[in-house]
């Protein structure tokens, strides 16, 4: 295979960008960012979620069986880029952002357009990042607006 078409070829899927929170056994919530995600079906409402092997985030996931995607708005590239690492709880904040918590308890950011939650109800543990497919069975507005895209960060995943 020609290894720069490969990158070229699948830099060229468009992505937006979430951030999804996760929660450890305890209850202690965590997030990350991420663009692998994309819905699979209308009914039942499921999304497809790739998480990097052997991080925190994808270990609690599977723990937990539960997992929360936060919508960004267009232009929140520093919220973006304060969850590509790992993050603690202080308070009510995550990396200085504000969360609350409703059906899986994991984080849900009042800066985000919307969210929605969902149940772990398949997953594939195969290659560098795991798929997990959640059903969707919590959803909510904040506020309109338009959604951040990949692409308008500058930033790449994939390839
Ligand atoms: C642009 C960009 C997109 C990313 N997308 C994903 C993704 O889709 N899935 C994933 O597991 N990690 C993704 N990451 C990496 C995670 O943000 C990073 O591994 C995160 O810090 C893991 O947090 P944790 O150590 O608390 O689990 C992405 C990173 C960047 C820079």
């Amino acid at each position: 295979m020609d290894q720069k078409a490969k990158k070229t070829a699948l830099r060229g899927i468009s992505y937006g960008l979430y951030i999804v929170g996760t929660k450890d056994d305890k209850g202690v919530v965590n997030g990350f960012t991420g663009n692998w995600l994309t819905q699979t079906s209308f009914e039942p409402p499921l999304v497809a979620l790739a998480v990097k092997a052997g991080t925190r985030s994808q270990e609690q996931i599977a723990k937990a069986g539960v997992f929360s995607v936060n919508i960004l708005e267009t232009g929140k590239k520093d919220m973006a880029t304060a969850f590509f690492k790992s993050v603690e709880p202080d308070g009510n904040k995550l990396a200085g952002y504000e969360f609350y918590t409703e059906e899986t308890g994991c984080p849900i950011f009042n800066d985000a357009l919307s969210f929605f939650e969902c149940k772990v109800v398949d997953k594939i543990e195969k290659g560098d990042h795991f798929i997990y497919v959640g059903e969707v069975i919590n959803a909510g507005v904040h506020r309109e607006g338009d959604p951040m895209t990949l692409k308008e960060t500058g930033f790449y995943y994939g390839g």
